[in-house]
């Protein structure tokens, strides 16, 4: 056998034709696609298949209808397959498919970008496209380091994050993060240090913001006296955090971290991923609480989760020192983008879903029916295993106590068996997670929760 006749033996059977895909009938069908955040294993053994959406429900492959009760991932907040984003994608798709963003444009991202602007607090004027928001929050990360480099500060490369906050899976966004699961399975990253969660005890089932636990904000001055702030970039936080079981800022703590980031020179960065565009009855987070960052991340909620897209928000100030550094005008003021940064598809979501927010004015719609969650979902206090429930806006948060040594264990329980029911809810850790469609209504919100309180009785 000759070189060619190994060549071509090897083609044949790795590469080549004979490599025939299983049918949707064969038990492999499922093999070659690794989930994401899944238990591969359980997935794949009982799968939960969704094969169409519309307003608050899929539809399963065996034809059940199922609640959204996490609207998607926090990203669908107006509802699935919204006639005016679809049509704004098919339009987009047929007319400019792709284009490239490095060193040419197309004018969807110039009026998209001026969009985000409008719905953001004054001082966050310019916008640097991401296709989600892990990208959001590394873009954010180096975007920080750059500025700090050349306003002549190169020391001032560290970040603080917090215990429980989530900032994507990208190797910034693990480091800042506070999940100590990625810090054993990935690693070392990059220098952080992390400030207290703010689930305190006495704070257990409060209704909106908790009362106490402001001072913990002062941490952030011990951070500081340890590293010293010339070493320190940006504090990133999210306004709420989401994904570790919707944890809402005590009163006054976000006001506080803002004037100490003021005092020391350090730029706060609001992941509002999840807060961002009416889950927190306001536009953002920073709106909701009334503090504002120097940055801001956003992504989910800008095109309805429709398209994938991140974005990164800055002042002027910001902006200004990149380019008054660049030399001639022909260099990049800053080496970071991705191919898909803009992409036109997400930008005519983006814009649909936006212009939509605010002609069905949606953050009138999410107070409207906050009280009601709020009551409905304190209405399980008192129930078996429950131990705290949280609220905001269109979002809270319940924990459940552990199964002996199993946090994880009756939260993934009562995801399967709602799910059985007919509602989709998220489990994460000792929680499950709510954050129901604006477009909700009382009496889906009231069904979800009756079956929430009937499952969680139901096990051990
Ligand atoms: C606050 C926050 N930041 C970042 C991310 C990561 O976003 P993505 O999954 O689009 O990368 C998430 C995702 O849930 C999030 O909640």
């Amino acid at each position: 056998m000759n070189l060619s006749d190994n060549f071509s033996a090897l083609e044949a059977s790795t590469v080549g034709a004979n490599h025939s895909a299983p049918h949707k009938a064969d038990p492999h069908w499922m093999d070659a696609f690794w989930m994401p955040s899944t238990g591969n294993r359980n997935f794949k053994s009982h799968p939960r298949m969704m094969v169409s959406a519309a307003g608050c429900f899929y539809t399963t492959d065996d034809g059940r209808q199922i609640y959204d009760g996490l609207s998607g991932l926090w990203c669908a907040g107006l509802g699935h397959s919204r006639r005016e984003i679809n049509e704004a994608v098919a339009r987009q798709i047929t007319k400019l498919d792709f284009s490239p963003t490095f060193q040419f444009g197309h004018p969807l991202a110039f009026e998209l970008a001026n969009k985000l602007v409008e719905l953001t607090p004054k001082g966050l004027d310019r916008v640097f496209f991401t296709g989600s928001g892990s990208e959001a929050t590394d873009t954010a990360l180096k975007m920080a380091r750059a500025y700090w480099r050349l306003k002549g500060k190169a020391s001032k490369t560290r970040f603080i994050g917090r215990e429980k906050g989530y900032h994507g899976v990208n190797f910034g966004g693990i480091s800042v993060g506070g999940i100590p699961a990625n810090k054993k399975m990935f690693g070392q990253s990059i220098e952080a240090d992390h400030l207290s969660h703010t689930l305190i005890p006495g704070n257990e089932f409060s209704r909106g913001m908790p009362e106490h636990g402001a001072e913990l904000a002062d941490e952030l001055l011990k951070l500081i006296a340890l590293h010293d702030a010339s070493n320190i970039a940006a504090v990133i936080i999210e306004p709420f955090s989401g994904s570790a079981g919707v944890i809402i800022p005590p009163v006054g703590y976000l006001n506080r971290i803002r004037d100490i980031c003021t005092a020391n020179d350090i730029l706060l960065i609001f992941d509002e991923v999840i807060s961002g565009f009416g889950r927190s009855g306001a536009y953002t987070g920073a709106a909701a609480f009334g503090v504002s960052p120097d940055m801001m991340n956003v992504a989910k909620q800008i095109t309805n989760g429709a398209q994938p897209m991140g974005a990164v928000l800055v002042g002027n100030d910001f902006y200004n020192t990149f380019m008054d550094n660049a030399g001639p005008e022909y260099m990049l003021e800053l080496a970071h983008g991705y191919t898909y940064s803009a992409h036109p598809v997400a930008c005519a979501a983006g814009i649909a879903a936006l212009d939509l927010l605010v002609k069905d004015d949606m953050i009138s719609r999410v107070n409207e029916l906050a009280p009601h969650f709020e009551r409905s979902v304190h209405s399980l206090k008192g129930a078996r295993h429950i131990t705290d429930i949280r609220n905001f806006g269109l979002a809270a948060g319940l924990t459940l106590q552990p199964f002996g040594m199993e946090p994880a264990k009756r939260p993934f329980q009562v995801a399967m068996r709602m799910f059985e029911k007919g509602f989709y809810v998220r489990y994460g850790a000792d929680t499950i997670q709510l954050a129901p469609p604006f477009i909700t209504t009382q009496g889906h919100i009231d069904s979800l929760i009756n079956a929430l309180g009937e499952t969680i009785n139901e096990i051990d």
